[in-house]
């Protein structure tokens, strides 16, 4: 685990949300988040079920847009941006993996890592898809099709897919959701990797307090808010805290009620 500074207070930030509200019909989603994450560093989210997660991810990756505040990814504001600016944006400046691995079953590894590049109408380079899929280990399942390959070793070609581009930020929504426990290990071990390696910055949703301890910042939501925003906890803190979030969730009816934390002196404004 290392201690990447998660404070929100500097310019260089690879992901910043302002004050970001999503309604959608009569339920508040999100509710005023506030949020930087910075270059080269790896944030797990958490929370419970319906807590604005997935939306929070959606949000900050441009796949749907806030009803109010501000949302920046690598310097550039999503906010203004017309549908066409903010699908380049998408496509050249942003990964996302997803639970569900979502690889075309008719393509091999290689033609699907290299489709988002096709569909934006340029020819990557034989290289260049090699490369991406030696970035995950898979150098040598080109041109396997999904269905020859293992769950760990498809979410891996998602991953190759997703940074092809070289994106500023890679989003997962519980990329190890569908895995089992060793397969997800090694899917993680490959994220710290991209991070310490190469810089990666990486968002990630998760409910497994295994898969946040390999992070190294845990924000968690509660009712669309950022109950807390921590560095550097084991798995059992997390485990702890996520015990905690829950019962501050059913005690909502009777006001804002923050959880309770393990120790003060894992806050990351400490
Ligand atoms: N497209 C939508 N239409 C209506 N309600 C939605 C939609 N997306 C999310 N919600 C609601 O917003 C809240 C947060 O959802 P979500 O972000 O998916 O939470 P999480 O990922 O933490 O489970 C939930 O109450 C959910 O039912
Ligand atoms: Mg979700």
């Amino acid at each position: 685990m290392t201690s990447a500074p998660a404070t929100d207070s500097t310019d260089a930030a690879a992901v910043r949300l302002r004050s970001v509200r999503r309604v959608h019909g009569d339920v508040d989603a999100l509710r005023g988040v506030d949020l930087t994450v910075r270059p080269g560093t790896f944030t797990a989210v958490m929370g419970p079920s319906g807590s604005g997660k997935s939306t929070l991810l959606h949000c900050a990756a441009g796949l749907d847009r806030p009803t109010s505040g501000t949302v920046e990814v690598g310097g550039t504001e999503l906010t203004g941006l017309s549908e066409r600016r903010l699908t380049l944006l998408r496509r050249d400046r942003i990964g996302f993996v997803f639970q569900s691995f979502n690889l075309v079953p008719s393509l091999t590894a290689a033609q699907n890592v290299a489709l988002p590049l096709r569909l934006a109408g340029r020819r990557p380079s034989r290289t260049d898809v090699r490369a991406s899929l030696a970035r995950v280990g898979l150098a040598d399942r080109a041109d396997h099709r999904p269905t020859e390959l293992s769950g760990g070793q498809q979410q891996r070609v998602a991953l190759a897919r997703a940074l092809i581009t070289r994106p500023a930020v890679l989003f997962g929504d519980e990329p190890t959701g569908a895995l089992d426990t060793a397969t997800s290990r090694q899917v993680l071990v490959m994220l710290r990797e991209l991070v310490d390696r190469e810089r990666q910055t990486i968002v990630m949703v998760t409910h497994d307090p295994v898969a946040a301890a390999y992070a190294d910042r845990v924000v968690f939501l509660v009712d669309g808010q950022v109950a807390d925003d921590l560095t550097g906890l084991t798995a059992e803190r997390i485990a702890t805290w996520t015990a905690a979030g829950r019962t501050g969730t059913r005690q909502k009816a009777s006001g804002r009620t923050a959880p309770v934390l393990p120790s003060h002196t894992e806050a990351a404004s400490c």
